[in-house]
């Protein structure tokens, strides 16, 4: 057998990308006041803001978005769509939302609203930011619990993503199991480092779920990734497809909220998985409140043809291989250059932990979004800080996330990437921290204005 990992497809249609000079882009970043999200993305040359909604379809994706059947009620592309989600889940009530977020809103108006909304908890190995603040909006308590060892950045150890089991069961005896209307498992887990969670850890949730009754939910956006490591990583999956390993994740939960956006391989797209009647009754109402009809829920019937094929690919072992080595070159070969990531490389990103990086800047001087802006002056490139900038006081750590985009760029566009990262090597004792100039009351992020120190 060959030993390069290629990349497993051949290019059909190309995006150009321009070029643009140091001294182009030191003018762009102070016209986006030094803001990544303000940037135009005709002025970025590799984009790592982000893997969702990013990823390049295929040729047989393309040609079942001629094929959408954009009927209103009951379109054929619904049950293609259908079809497929229920081969690899088996949960009884599909419903299709636009993106993964619609799903959440949907899942804890029903859940939560059922218990009486002030005293609830939804415990999570890490909650998703969106996932968090849907909890939050309808009165209840998102709370995480991710193992010790998921929470020190340099220690390799395969499943990191992995919920505390020992606190989940203190949890659930402090609270009673009646305020917990459900509890949640993010696959992988992207608020942590994009670290995997193991079949041995999904199975003691479920252990819990059938004891205390409590159903068991997932946050599915990155299943694939996720089923892929534990055929890697797990004793006994090594010989288990990657499909089945995935068809036995969603079996032992309950329901999921997915995002498509990221393994559905596609721009749009989301669903909300059940097998509880009564909550698919009432998710459905809500649907049609605001996302549409049950066989659309705010998509085409061509974004369903283009997701039905997505979840079949995403599942073929090549593009695993490629897709998971990508990341891990990248991760390794920074780790050589001796700059500190979240390690071992996770699924979808590589997280820069910038404050041992840069030891100069004080968090209060956002460590992470230096290095945010060196990384577009120097070469381009966008990533996104995930620290004091995102959470303020409430950071545990200042990260920056490098995201791949699926089946985007190619090895040279990393090794174009790693010549980067060498030039701030050099240069990183004279790299300045910022402060904000203007800053909105919530997810600040987004829309703050910075000034260099
Ligand atoms: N859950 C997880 C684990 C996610 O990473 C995201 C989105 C969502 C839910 C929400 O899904 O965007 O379709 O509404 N994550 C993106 C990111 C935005 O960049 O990590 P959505």
């Amino acid at each position: 057998m060959m030993k390069t990992i290629i990349e497993p497809f051949k290019i059909k249609v190309v995006e150009p990308i321009r070029m643009t000079t140091r001294k182009e882009r030191e003018h762009i970043l102070e016209k986006a006041h030094f803001n990544p999200f303000f940037i135009h993305s005709k002025d970025v040359i590799i984009d790592l803001l982000t893997d969702s909604g990013t990823a390049a379809m295929s040729s047989k994706q393309w040609g079942g978005v001629m094929q959408g059947d954009e009927a209103y009620a009951c379109s054929e592309s619904f049950y293609h769509f259908e079809r497929v989600v229920k081969e690899l889940t088996s949960y009884h009530y599909i419903i299709p939302t636009h993106q993964g977020r619609a799903a959440e809103r949907i899942l804890f108006h029903v859940a939560i609203r059922n218990l009486g909304a002030e005293q609830a908890v939804v415990p999570s190995n890490t909650h998703f930011d969106t996932t968090r603040a849907n909890i939050e909006y309808v009165g209840a308590k998102a709370i995480d619990l991710p193992t010790e060892e998921g929470k020190i950045p340099s220690l390799r150890k395969p499943f990191k993503g992995n919920m505390d089991i020992e606190k989940l069961e203190n949890v659930i005896q402090e609270q009673g199991a009646k305020k917990i209307p459900l509890i949640m498992i993010t696959i992988t887990n992207n608020s942590n480092g994009g670290q995997p969670v193991s079949m041995e850890n999904l199975k003691a949730v479920r252990k819990i779920a059938d004891h205390t009754q409590i159903p068991f939910f997932l946050d599915a956006a990155r299943f694939a990734e996720n089923a892929y490591f534990i055929k890697l990583r797990e004793p006994g999956y090594e010989h288990k497809s990657v499909k089945e390993i995935a068809q036995e994740m969603f079996q032992l939960s309950d329901g999921c909220t997915m995002s498509a956006k990221k393994d559905g391989l596609a721009n749009m797209g989301g669903f909300l998985g059940l097998n509880n009647r009564a909550w698919a009754q009432k998710a459905r109402s809500l649907l049609i409140l605001t996302e549409g009809f049950p066989t659309y829920g705010g998509l085409s019937g061509r974004d369903l043809e283009a997701l039905a094929q997505g979840f079949k690919e995403v599942l073929e072992e090549d593009y695993l291989r490629y897709r998971i080595r990508s990341i891990e070159y990248f991760g390794e070969k920074l780790l050589a250059m001796g700059i500190p990531i979240v390690e071992p490389p996770g699924g979808h990103a590589i997280y820069i932990d910038a404050k041992a990086f840069l030891p100069h800047i004080p968090s209060a001087e956002f460590p992470g979004q230096a290095l945010v802006n060196e990384l577009y002056l120097v070469a381009g490139i966008r990533a996104v800080e995930i620290g004091s900038v995102m959470f303020g006081k409430n950071a545990t750590m200042e990260l920056v996330r490098l995201a791949f985009p699926r089946r985007v760029y190619t090895q040279s566009h990393v090794d174009y990437m790693l010549e980067c990262m060498e030039e701030i090597v050099k240069n990183k004792k004279h790299l300045r921290g910022f402060r904000i100039t203007q800053e909105e009351p919530y997810l600040r992020h987004f829309t703050a204005h910075f000034e260099r120190l």
